[in-house]
């Protein structure tokens, strides 16, 4: 079975049990303060998992587009990727446990075939916060799964969630491969291999809060979810995701280009440079940069191409791969089809960039390294300022060389240099979580009177180019040719404060991307005809297509404040503002 039937056979499976299959969000989340990327399936789902309707209703089924880069070392590994599909089904306050389990065996066993001998399954074994899953094992043993069979295992492995948020035990799904276990201690989550993880199914009847305890949320969810990947592979008995159809393709891309072998290099190349054009060709998409997304996106093309020229491939290698993602996925996702130039083009220019500098950049490298058993932070921040080497391409090559690099010299060095954290730094590539505090809520709203009063005063559809919010200020970039002068700024602040001081009432309706349009409301992204949005109102003032979640009333707001004003590229300008009590 091939990936796309695997796709259709769960999407018709959960169609039948009455769920609604929703469209992948963007890989870039919309409105998430703290999280670079869309790490898993109920990501965009945290509004409604916290108890806001959902507009396709209370069961949902889809194919979410993932990227996670905190496995970024174990890329070479049979079964870690950067970029995956992650395919789930959701209860919002609608059915639980028992449901969920019955459903997961009947599909892997019934529909997919797997022989149920081979199923190992974990539940959670209680804590302080949550008591012992008794629930899930009887489901299971119901089902046929015999007690050894059913792992009874702590947090560490049995609760899933963000830093903070909707989250709860869960109860994962294993599938024996058939290979002798590493050790009498071996049982599913172990590594070695023996046991393959297919599906979890998180049972989010929490939400972690600040202060790191929980409460009870207002309803019991269900958040499962599948690597598309993983379960292929297993499927068609290969041993590594780089076996299937989903890579071969890509694999001999690059093959046809080397002049030496190298499957580490191999899989770090078709691994990067697929996240680079899903990354590249999203609904949200950026261009490489040295903030946030846009250095994720460098960091994964600089590596693939340092590897491409150890397998000998001069350029051209993120391009190659490129073509091959964007033939193979343009049906699923036709986006990456519309952004196509602007992916290649895009790639080409990062490869010249680094390209102007790596030969040096290695040079020097040489040079600095002779003789000694460790790189200083100075020495790998130059490497990074004037060569473009992030740090760990520079880690990767001193590992390669037996050397150390001091790491924290180099983040000392570099936040000396761009008056940025450490911790925001390092915790915005690794992935965090959806903050929805009261901060960011009232923040949120602001940003739709924002946009508004712009276009007001302004006197131009000026659009929404990209906003990111924090629990201290937001950010918004919109389309604007030229520099706001004071007076125009003075004004835009006047209005929203204006609009705040009101007392405007905020709600929305639920109706279909067509209606909300001809309502006249905004939207940043184009939703397929048909689909159901909601738009947010803010009095007669703010017509727009948003997720939520917003206050109830611009009195909450506060006081307003445009901090800054500047332009982030050619017709985008950025505003940064804040809210003052
Ligand atoms: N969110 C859970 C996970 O990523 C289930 O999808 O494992």
């Amino acid at each position: 079975m091939d990936a796309r039937e695997l796709k259709i056979k769960y999407l018709d499976f959960f169609k039948k049990k009455g769920h609604a299959v929703i469209k992948s969000a963007p890989l870039i989340p919309e409105h998430d303060p703290a999280v670079l990327f869309t790490t898993a399936g109920m990501h965009p789902l945290i509004p409604f998992l916290l108890g806001q309707p959902h507009p396709a209703g209370r069961r949902l089924v889809g194919v979410q587009k993932c990227l996670r880069t905190d496995d970024i070392e174990d890329i070479d590994d049979d079964s870690h990727l950067t970029f995956f599909e992650m395919i789930g089904n959701w209860s919002l306050g609608d059915y639980f446990k028992k449901e969920a389990i019955t459903w997961s065996y009947e599909f892997l066993v019934k529909v997919l075939g797997i022989n149920s001998k081979k199923l190992h399954v974990t539940v959670f074994k209680g804590d302080k916060a949550a008591p012992r899953d008794k629930e899930s094992a009887e489901a299971w043993l119901s089902l046929g799964i015999p007690k050894n069979r059913i792992y009874f295992l702590p947090k560490e492995d049995n609760w899933w969630g963000l830093e903070s948020g909707p989250c709860g035990p869960c109860s994962e799904i294993f599938i024996d491969s058939g290979v002798p276990g590493c050790s009498a201690e071996c049982r599913p989550g172990c590594g070695c291999g023996k046991y393959f993880e297919v599906w979890n199914n998180v049972f989010m009847e929490y939400n972690k809060i600040k202060d790191g305890g929980y409460e009870r949320l207002r309803q019991k969810n269900v958040d499962t979810g599948m690597g598309v990947e993983r379960m292929v592979a297993m499927l068609q008995n290969r041993k590594s995701v780089y076996d299937t159809e989903l890579f071969i393709p890509l694999i001999n891309a690059v093959k046809s280009l080397a002049k030496r072998q190298g499957l580490k290099s191999l899989r770090i190349i078709v691994d990067h440079a697929r996240a680079a054009t899903f990354i590249l060709g999203d609904e949200r998409g950026v261009a490489p940069s040295n903030l946030g997304q846009g250095y994720v996106l460098r960091r994964l093309i600089r590596r693939a191409i340092r590897h491409a020229r150890l397998l000998g491939i001069e350029k051209g290698v993120c391009q190659a791969v490129a073509e091959v993602v964007i033939k193979n996925y343009a049906k699923e996702y036709p986006i990456l089809d519309e952004k196509h130039d602007f992916i290649i083009k895009e790639l080409v220019k990062e490869e010249e960039r680094f390209l102007k500098t790596l030969e040096r950049g290695l040079r020097i490298f040489e040079k600095i390294a002779r003789n000694k058993s460790r790189i200083s932070g100075r020495d790998a921040f130059l490497l990074y300022q004037s060569y473009g080497f992030p740090i760990e391409m520079t880690q990767e090559i001193a590992v390669e060389k037996g050397i150390k690099v001091d790491v924290k010299g180099f983040t000392e060095a570099y936040e000396k240099h761009r008056g940025l954290s450490r911790v925001s730094a390092g915790k915005k590539f690794k992935g965090g979580l959806a903050d929805a505090s009261e901060e960011t809520i009232k923040l949120h709203t602001v940003t739709h009177l924002l946009a508004e009063a712009l276009r007001r005063v302004l006197k131009k559809e000026v659009r929404q180019k990209g906003s990111n919010i924090t629990p201290e200020r937001l950010r918004f970039d919109f389309s604007f040719d030229r520099k706001l002068t004071e007076d125009e700024l003075r004004r835009v602040e006047d209005l929203v404060n204006e609009k705040i001081k009101t007392g405007l009432r905020v709600w929305h309706e639920q109706m279909t991307f067509e209606k909300a349009r001809k309502a006249g409301a905004h939207a940043e992204f184009k939703a397929k005809y048909g689909e159901k949005v909601f738009v947010y109102f803010i009095g007669d003032f703010s017509k727009e297509v948003c997720g939520g979640p917003h206050v109830k009333n611009t009195r909450e707001l506060g006081k307003f404040r445009i901090v800054k004003e500047k332009s982030i590229a050619a017709g985008v300008r950025r505003i940064r503002a804040v809210l003052e009590l």
